[in-house]
């Protein structure tokens, strides 16, 4: 089991042997749907199991803090708690300003454990304080690493308070250091809050963006932009969308909350058109490039606030038609009250929900179920 497992928020079944963690999911969304959603009668399919069960990560964000967590073992040695130090990591258990200055995590590639150290020493190198959420002062806020299955692309994101020349040098030496990589950037954020969400980007090497493969597409991703973190269960969930879905092949779908067009673009085949519906600007882009870049006609990307957007459901359907089927994927918080009014306004024959989170979507299920 990984070293850092008790003390590290980043992994929460890792002490089971797989086939357990697997029934634990399992159990968990029963439980969930019964206690949060009130419902009886459902059934649950058993777990799919993800083809790598380490290494299979494509993305993970660090943070810096200038506080470690300190296992027992190392109070006991007598070891104290550094002030102001720079550590680069996964947050402790419920603990923001504390992180597991993570040698290696299993759930990623080895190279990005080394990507990780080589950051952590150019920052413990450098004259700049480690940013504080409690302050909101200091400079290194987080390093977000992606990497691709399916390519070779890797990229590698810095994300500080504001832009500094040296920084901006050292973390430039990185792609020397490692040749693997393929996009290296320096971001900047001045958002209070502990998000690796970034408003400035400066590339330092390589391209931009990254690409990557599921089944006959390419996908290409830009920083700000979501991509489902396992690669190749991500193929497989959006074959279990389809399987759901049960397309005809002439339906028209709304693909809410569609990131950068990979849900839209994959059913694209099997369907009349999609409308993807986003709210983050650099997502559409990218949804819209990649709707191009495979030959694909029938899906077209709207910018915006779904919560907003859906609000005015005879306009929605005067522009985009009436849906027939709807795919929602929801980020973590799940669905706003007035968008789940809306969906409910534009009646869809079937809706498939991908969620990420059994709470969210037992709540939104019972809403679903229950307005009128
Ligand atoms: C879980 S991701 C799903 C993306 C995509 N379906 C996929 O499989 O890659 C959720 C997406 O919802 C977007 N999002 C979050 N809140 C939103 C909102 N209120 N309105 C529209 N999009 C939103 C996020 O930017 C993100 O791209």
């Amino acid at each position: 089991m990984c070293a850092h497992f008790h003390e590290c928020g980043g992994c929460s079944l890792q002490h089971y042997q797989y086939e357990k963690q697997l029934e634990a999911k399992q159990e968990q969304i029963g439980e969930t749907l019964q206690r949060l959603g009130g419902f009886s009668d459902f059934q649950i399919f058993s777990t799919l199991p993800s083809v790598e069960i380490f290494h299979y990560r494509n993305k993970m964000e660090f943070s810096f803090a200038r506080q470690r967590w300190i296992t027992e073992a190392e109070i006991a040695e007598g070891l104290y708690v550094e002030k102001n130090g720079h550590y680069l990591g996964l947050h402790a258990k419920g603990f923001f300003e504390k992180v597991i200055d993570i040698e290696t995590c299993h759930l990623v590639k080895p190279i990005v454990s080394e990507i990780v150290a080589a950051v952590r020493d150019i920052a413990i190198h450098s004259e700049l304080p480690v940013y504080s959420t409690r302050d909101h002062e200091g400079f290194w806020r987080f390093l977000i690493i992606r990497t691709c299955q399916n390519t070779d692309d890797l990229m590698v994101n810095v994300v500080t308070s504001r832009f500094d020349e040296k920084a901006a040098e050292n973390i430039k030496s990185l792609s020397s250091q490692f040749p693997q990589i393929t996009s290296l950037l320096y971001s900047t954020t001045a958002n209070k809050a502990s998000v690796a969400f970034t408003e400035k980007e400066y590339l330092l090497a390589g391209k931009n963006t990254i690409i990557e493969k599921l089944g006959r597409y390419q996908f290409e991703i830009s920083a700000n932009s979501f991509f489902q973190t396992n690669t190749k269960q991500a193929e497989r969930l959006y074959d279990v969308a389809l399987d759901y879905a049960e397309f005809s092949g002439d339906e028209n779908v709304y693909d809410l909350y569609c990131g950068a067009g990979t849900i839209s673009l994959y059913i694209s085949d099997y369907v009349g058109q999609v409308v993807g519906f986003e709210a983050i600007e650099s997502a559409v882009k990218d949804a819209n490039r990649n709707s191009v870049l495979n030959g694909v006609r029938n899906c077209e990307f709207v910018l915006g606030d779904l919560r907003d957007q859906l609000l005015d459901t005879k306009n929605i359907i005067s522009r985009f038609g009436k849906p027939d089927v709807m795919i929602i994927d929801p980020p973590r918080s799940g669905m706003h009250p007035k968008t789940v009014k809306s969906i409910l306004y534009l009646q869809p024959d079937r809706i498939v929900y991908v969620s990420c989170n059994p709470a969210t979507l037992a709540r939104d299920l019972k809403e679903l179920r229950t307005i009128n």
